[in-house]
């Protein structure tokens, strides 16, 4: 802590009026909060979000302002960057969205975003990271330094906490026992807060245990504050208040809104009553004051020479290219097709809507007025530079007379092109929900099914939508070797056809560069080392929340599943995903051997240090991410088979060999010990497991701990 700004901020609460205070802690225009120009504070200027700095609205309306100088770096999304395994791009996606807030003049950029994918349902999973609460802690980790540290601007981690769906999103109550909300839903926080040191962070609009999130006490004095030792910005997400003196007494600081009543916000004129009626202490808000008087010093914006930031910078672009590349998940490649052999390759048919569609203004909040978004179809175009033709068919549309039409003309183009390329997927533009609607695609109880990737809806399964299992099945019937691409920001089901495509590739909302990037790993110019951040399941009905008939849940959803999320679950109980955890092939082969384990313990310690040397024994330089998955081989609670505890992705030169190092410490062999309230690690056998996904496991180790562990 900086004493020297802490006494300033005493200071400055000595001589702020009651009113003045309460001016700062709640919006007053969408985006920000109001200044006090007497002492010199600035209003908190806010943005969206995960994916890049969203456009200027009106103050008080949700009118996009139309200039011409806001449009901005998109960026991947989330899943994209969790995909790419690497904590240095973690940290150059962060300082490209924190560099480009500041341009744009803000003060806190509203992401990431990190709640734990649940469900592959979620609508919002393309702005989260994982299923896994260890990637999400080692990849928040340096996006919020990345965003902050030379940026003078904010990260704001949201939404805490278990907000993992869409559906009755602003009052569902969850309940979810405390191990697995300490094991699986709070990690990520904890890291984002602890070790990301994030200045401020967004409560969620759902319930946890009969509370509004951004009124628990629970979630923000008692772990939050008192045992994370939280001290920067607790802001509400956007309606998620719903009372004046509880969250204000709960911690929350500052409350926003969608609504233009600013002065009856419940932290505007309600709170200031409550204060003057001494139902609320003036102490409560002083603190919220001290907290965001902190996070203007932390972000210089007191300072005459604070960072100015920037947008739009050619390095940017080289940045949010390096992210979009290595997002890129190879699947499948039974016949070496891939990469395609572009100098034998004369005619190539693309074919699929998702190949000729921006996405970036879609999505919910997460909406970017990209600068520039090469699509697929651009990007082969722009790679293949005219000596090949390339032709395209748009193989699907949500309309459905379309089509047979849209289907032969992509079956005949198939038929006459040396390669196929299909790119086919989900979108996230509100307007495809709405021809959905108007297509009336009802279910009994006459409710929409949602099957887009978007904020506000979950989808209603797993289905690819608009008869592209049909599309694609009757394009591999005439091209054996066409490569499927699906471009989604979640799950989707590919069992319909997936025995019959060799090759197959898993791309996301991948930036403004995500078309260039596809094209170059297509055509082998980079080589893919994307991996899965969450299960592809072989169905719905075998995702645990699903299985056990709670998700979405009605107004309450019960978490019953426990910790068994994702992985946890297949491994555990022995269900095949279509593609697992970690999973993503290479155009090399990489080998791992000579597997050191050291344990060392100290009395309130222990220190693992594992040794694994990879060797890249294929003909063209790669990149491996080596995971690390421990399993307690004699715990007394039921634990996973297996579970990520560490990774380090390496790149290789053909022939060349490296040793990769992980070290792990006594959390990584830790379970929650709810009776306890405390964490425990129990002494006997645990098995180390290092492997390339989390099926493909290549060196095991066993190792014994001596004795318990509490923390
Ligand atoms: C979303 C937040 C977003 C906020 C402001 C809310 O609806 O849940 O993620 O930051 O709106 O746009």
């Amino acid at each position: 802590m900086n004493k020297n700004y802490e006494k300033k901020i005493d200071d400055i609460i000595e001589k702020l009026t009651l009113e003045e205070k309460i001016s700062m802690i709640h919006g007053n225009g969408l985006f920000r909060t109001e200044a006090v120009e007497r002492l010199g504070i600035p209003s908190l200027k806010m943005s969206d979000g995960p994916m890049g700095v969203r456009h200027e609205f009106e103050n008080a309306h949700w009118n996009p302002i139309g200039n011409s100088d806001d449009y901005t770096s998109y960026l991947p999304c989330n899943t994209a960057l969790a995909s790419t395994w690497n904590t240095k791009l973690a940290y150059e996606a962060g300082s490209v969205l924190g560099r480009e807030a500041r341009g744009r003049g803000k003060d806190v950029i509203l992401g990431p975003g990190i709640n734990i994918m649940r469900s592959p349902l979620c609508g919002r999973n393309f702005e989260y990271m994982s299923e896994d609460p260890c990637l999400i802690s080692k990849l928040v980790v340096p996006f919020i330094k990345g965003v902050q540290e030379k940026n003078d601007v904010a990260a704001c981690v949201k939404h805490y906490a278990a907000n993992n769906q869409e559906t009755e999103r602003l009052n569902v109550d969850v309940e979810v026992d405390e191990r697995s909300l300490r094991e699986i839903y709070l990690p990520g926080f904890e890291a984002a807060v602890k070790e990301g040191n994030s200045y401020s962070i967004m409560t969620a609009y759902n319930k946890l245990y009969g509370y509004y999130c951004s009124h628990s006490k629970y979630l923000i004095r008692d772990i939050l504050e008192d045992e994370w030792g939280f001290d920067g910005v607790v802001i509400s997400d956007w309606g998620a208040v719903h009372d004046t003196v509880e969250p204000a007494e709960a911690g929350l600081d500052i409350e926003m809104n969608v609504t233009d009543n600013f002065d009856d916000y419940y932290f505007a004129k309600p709170l200031l009553d409550a204060v003057k009626e001494g139902k609320v202490k003036e102490e409560v808000i002083n603190d919220k004051i001290r907290r965001i008087l902190r996070l203007m010093y932390r972000i210089n914006a007191f300072s005459e020479d604070r960072n100015r930031g920037g947008y739009n910078s050619l390095e940017t672009r080289e940045k949010v290219l390096k992210v979009a590349r290595e997002g890129i998940v190879l699947l499948k490649n039974d016949k070496y097709i891939l990469p395609l052999k572009d100098n034998k390759i004369k005619t190539v048919a693309v074919i699929g809507e998702n190949a000729d569609i921006t996405h970036s203004n879609g999505g919910g909040s997460a909406e970017i007025k990209a600068l520039y978004e090469i699509t697929p179809l651009l990007g082969i175009k722009m790679r293949l530079g005219g000596n090949a033709q390339v032709s395209y068919a748009q193989g699907y549309s949500e309309d459905a007379s379309e089509k047979e039409k849209l289907i032969n003309e992509a079956v005949e183009l198939a038929k006459n092109s040396d390669a196929v390329i299909i790119v086919g997927g989900l979108k996230h533009m509100a307007e495809a929900l709405k021809l959905e609607q108007n297509a009336l695609e009802v279910t009994k109880g006459d409710r929409v099914k949602p099957r887009i990737d978007s904020e506000g809806y979950d989808r209603s399964d797993l289905e690819l939508p608009y008869d592209q299992n049909e599309l694609i099945r009757r394009v591999l019937e005439v091209n054996s070797n066409a490569v499927v691409v699906m471009f989604t920001g979640a799950p989707v089901d590919m069992t319909p056809w997936i025995k019959d495509a060799s090759a197959v590739v898993q791309t996301w909302y991948n930036g403004m560069e995500g078309g260039r990037a596809l094209a170059e790993v297509l055509f082998g110019d980079v080589n893919p080392s994307g991996k899965l951040p969450m299960t592809i399941p072989k169905s719905i009905e075998n995702c645990p929340a699903h299985k056990i008939g709670e998700f979405p849940g009605g107004k309450k959803v019960k978490y019953s599943e426990g910790i068994f999320v994702g992985y946890r679950y297949h491994s555990t109980y022995d269900v095949e995903p279509l593609f697992c955890f970690g999973h993503g092939l290479s155009y090399t082969d990489f080998k791992y051997e000579n597997m050191k384990v050291n344990v060392s313990e100290q009395s309130e310690d222990i220190r693992v240090q594992v040794e694994i040397n990879v060797n890249n024994v294929g003909k063209v330089s790669g990149a491996e991410v080596v995971q690390l998955y421990v399993s307690d081989e004699t715990a007394s609670v039921k634990r996973p088979a297996l579970e990520l505890k560490g990774f380090e992705k390496i790149e290789l030169a053909a022939g060349e060999k490296k040793t990769v190092k992980l070290e792990l410490d006594k959390k990584a062999f830790a379970f929650y010990d709810a009776e306890a309230k405390g964490w425990l690690v129990e002494k006997g056998m645990f098995k180390l497991y290092a492997g390339s996904s989390c099926q493909d496991i290549r060196l095991t180790s066993n190792i014994e701990i001596s004795k318990d562990y509490r923390y």
